[in-house]
């Protein structure tokens, strides 16, 4: 049998690209700092009820400030590419209009550092946190999020794009519509149809909008934009009916963005309720949606599980979670699945309107314990090595898959589930801000240093 952690990463080749990812809302804090605005995020973390424990964002793991130690511990740990994201309301505290000169001080020098680090940058422009003033006027359901959006992109390529070549339009889409825009659990914590299918055109369309300025102002990019996926299978798979459901969760999750982007349209047959969709159209649409990207950005932690459910509105069918199945499976109740990677990446290598894969996010959220000052995270360790074994097994088959990227550097807060679930290979205490590397940052670090 093949052993995982006896992988070596030159296996995977020169060109291939080994980073660490983070995100403007999840490590920054200095939520009002140096002319800040607001985003859906400090608005939604400040509400009592909404994250669990009550946890908010504001100070997070302060990177605004320590991002100096934060960056030069990547460079020790052997970390040559790290992607983060810009926090849209630093640069434009209002959204749009006049761009707050200190904020764009913040990603120069912090770009800059990452350079004299050794450091490539991947900058993702859309990480969630939408500025909440846009969103008191609908956010992303008012079509003028295209224009908004717009002008962010502009000033962040034409600020950046000197130096930094590898951009990723939108973090997950399914996720920021579904669970901030159907499901309310996410921020700006609006519900149902009438609110989702306006975001998810609006998201859809976003892509290519900001796609199209990023080829523009930057010469020689490498763009690509990410999307949540995971592999799914039927609960009883010998049952039809659960077998329908399972296709149309996938449907849901793996292709309603990923499809219109590559010029194939919504999967509206697939899913019935992207019915109402086509309200939300204009005639330019059809022009607009198809974009071509260089690399799609893969991101997947798990499979789901799904079962035929006649309870279920809209969508008939039920993700059974990792801990009803009495399978091994992480603090997220996700299940510890490393062959979704394989298939996810096979699945997607199948488009052939795709051109090259990125494991743009990968990682587990384990009980972490601190003891003298170290952390022993053998099933974390062990989930990145299988992870990135079953990767290599889908890139020997010929899948062109050229990075990947842990989620994440440093525990970090963990949008609704707040600081509990830490998925970092660097342990953070939040009460000092002190880093320590865990066991699984060690191995990280080792393996890179090939
Ligand atoms: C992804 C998000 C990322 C992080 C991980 C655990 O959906 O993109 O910010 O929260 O999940």
């Amino acid at each position: 049998m093949y052993l995982a952690s006896s992988l070596k990463k030159s296996s995977f080749g020169q060109e291939f690209v080994w980073g660490t990812a983070t995100a403007a809302a999840q490590i920054e804090g200095a939520f009002l700092a140096d002319g800040k605005g607001l985003s859906i995020w400090d608005t939604f973390s400040a509400l009592r009820g909404k994250i669990k424990q009550n946890h908010h964002n504001q100070v997070a793991c302060n990177f605004y400030y320590n991002y100096p130690n934060d960056v030069r511990l990547m460079k020790e740990m052997n970390i040559k590419h790290h992607r983060f994201s810009i926090a849209w309301t630093r640069v434009l505290p209002e959204g749009v209009g006049k761009p707050n000169q200190k904020g764009l001080d913040f990603y120069d020098r912090l770009i800059d550092f990452h350079l004299e680090c050794g450091i490539t940058p991947w900058i993702t422009l859309y990480h969630w946190d939408l500025p909440q003033i846009l969103e008191n006027q609908g956010g992303w359901t008012n079509r003028e999020i295209l224009n908004w959006f717009a002008e962010y992109v502009n000033l962040c390529t034409r600020k950046y794009g000197d130096r930094v070549k590898n951009w990723m339009v939108l973090n997950e889409p399914m996720v920021f519509t579904g669970a901030g825009y159907f499901l309310g659990v996410h921020a700006p914590g609006r519900k149902w149809l009438n609110n989702f299918l306006p975001a998810c055109h609006h998201a859809a369309l976003a892509m290519g909008v900001g796609g199209r300025i990023v080829r523009q102002n930057v010469k020689n990019a490498h763009l690509g934009t990410t999307f949540s996926c995971s592999w799914i299978e039927p609960y009883r798979p010998e049952k039809e009916l659960d077998k329908q459901a399972a296709f149309r969760v996938d449907a849901l999750l793996n292709r309603l963005f990923l499809e219109p982007v590559l010029g194939l349209g919504y999967p509206i047959q697939d899913i019935p309720l992207l019915k109402k969709i086509e309200k939300y159209f204009l005639p330019e649409d059809e022009k607009l949606l198809p974009f071509e990207f260089d690399f799609i950005g893969v991101q997947n932690y798990t499979r789901e599980i799904v079962k035929y459910s006649f309870l279920t509105p809209y969508i008939n069918a039920e993700i059974i979670p990792g801990n009803k199945r009495n399978v091994l499976h992480t603090l997220m109740n996700w299940e510890v699945y490393p062959e979704s990677i394989y298939h996810i990446l096979k699945k997607y290598h199948a488009y052939p309107q795709i051109k090259k894969l990125i494991v743009t996010e990968n990682g587990a959220a384990f009980e972490d314990h601190l003891h003298h000052n170290e952390v022993y995270d053998t099933k974390r360790l062990q989930f990145l090595q299988e992870y990135i074994y079953q990767v290599f097994r889908a890139k020997q088959e010929g899948v062109n898959v050229q990075g990947y990227f842990v989620w994440t550097f440093m525990d970090n807060f963990e949008w609704a589930e707040g600081y509990s679930p830490r998925f970092g290979i660097v342990y953070v205490d939040f009460d000092t801000q002190k880093r320590i590397v865990k066991e699984s940052g060690r191995w990280y670090a080792n393996f890179l240093s090939e």
